[in-house]
């Protein structure tokens, strides 16, 4: 069994992991910690988790805990992990790995120097959907990728995102390019295999306007790969026709093909010059999102340290995730094009 230990139970893990955090085989939920003790109470005795603390250095003192899941606001991270790390302990961190590229090269650095491993919340790899796409792009349907465009946009009502202390903060990360963005230049990297050699973004707050409000409610990047693929992405918060489902899309153009898909939906548009894929060379398919995200990546990482091998989404992969994020910040704020590395 592989003992885990929580820091920070909000809205991911409420919403998302403890659920599958207690079907994932060969994984114990022992411990959880939070500094708010009455949200810690009503975990306990929903989940039945054994152990709870409002210090979460209680946590990392107790010697059975293996892995520690980090879910702390986002700019909040380097701390935790890093005397997570001193304690011996595998390190789970939610994504952005950090909201600086310093605090994420610390968070690598510490988590080498003492041995641990270093997971980074990236799950959305292993949305069903999402791995029949890095399918279909593996077995040559696509050809080469020229051209790829992503769209992560839908609608947050002002008070959702004054609900939150951070989700409206620049110097906490809480736009929407840091906040889900980064899960799509992720993405990026994992379908094409490649790295971003130059960023150009424009951003601007048009709807969510207001002093307290520092971030941008719209982002568009231009992103160019090192092999040569030039990738659109398109964040929002602001746009009020869009909806969850309508607003996320991924499409990928190749020399052999295109591939239309929408990871929330599950539906799938895909034409190959490819022989054997129907008569006319299209498939228009629905895959039931089965949820299952955030279980496989647990299971892969608990593989990953009972094996000893890399980790699902490393400490690398998160920084070259952020770092794509970061160059769009700073791209639009200097209004120039950036070069990676940053
Ligand atoms: N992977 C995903 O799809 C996904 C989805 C949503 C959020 N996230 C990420 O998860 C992380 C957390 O987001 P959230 O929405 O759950 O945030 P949240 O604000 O809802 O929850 C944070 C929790 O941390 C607790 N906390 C704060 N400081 C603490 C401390 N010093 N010690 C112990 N507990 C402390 C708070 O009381 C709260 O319960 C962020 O990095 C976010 O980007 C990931």
């Amino acid at each position: 069994m592989v003992n885990y230990g929580v820091i920070g139970c909000g809205a991911v893990f409420e919403n998302f992991q403890v659920k599958s955090l207690l079907k994932v085989r060969g994984l114990r939920l022992v411990a959880a910690a939070d500094i708010n003790g009455k949200r810690l109470k009503a975990i306990k005795q929903k989940y039945g988790i054994e152990k709870i603390f409002v210090d979460y250095h209680e946590l990392l003192a107790d010697k059975s805990i293996d892995v520690v899941m980090v879910n702390l606001p986002q700019h909040l991270h380097l701390r935790p992990v890093t005397n997570a790390a001193k304690a011996k302990k595998n390190v789970y961190v939610e994504k952005p790995i950090a909201t600086t590229l310093k605090d994420a090269r610390e968070i690598i650095k510490v988590c080498q120097k003492n041995k641990v491993k270093l997971c980074v919340g990236h799950q959305r790899r292993f949305i069903n959907i999402e791995m029949k796409a890095k399918e279909l792009i593996n077995k040559g349907y696509l050809g080469k990728i020229f051209k790829l465009r992503v769209i992560a946009c839908w609608y947050e009502p002002r008070e959702n995102l004054l609900s939150k202390g951070w989700w409206y903060k620049k110097e906490c990360g809480g736009g929407p390019l840091m906040r889900w963005g980064v899960h799509k230049t992720d993405t990026l990297r994992y379908l094409l295999e490649d790295e971003a050699i130059r960023v150009y973004a424009e951003q601007d707050t048009f709807l969510h306007k207001g002093k307290e409000i520092t971030v941008e409610d719209n982002l568009v990047a231009l992103i160019r790969f090192k092999k040569g693929t030039i990738a659109e992405l398109e964040v929002s918060n602001s746009q009020q026709e869009a909806g969850m489902n309508r607003g996320e899309t991924i499409e990928i153009w190749g020399d052999k093909g295109t591939l239309w898909y929408r990871p929330s939906t599950g539906e799938m548009e895909l034409y190959s010059k490819i022989k054997g894929l129907s008569p006319k060379g299209f498939i228009k398919s629905k895959l039931i999102p089965d949820g299952k995200e955030f279980i496989r990546i647990q299971q892969k990482f608990i593989n990953s340290i009972k094996r000893n091998k890399i980790p699902p989404v490393t400490g690398e992969d998160g920084y070259k995730a952020l770092e794509m994020v970061v160059a769009a910040y700073k791209s639009a704020a200097e209004k120039k094009v950036i070069t990676l590395p940053v």
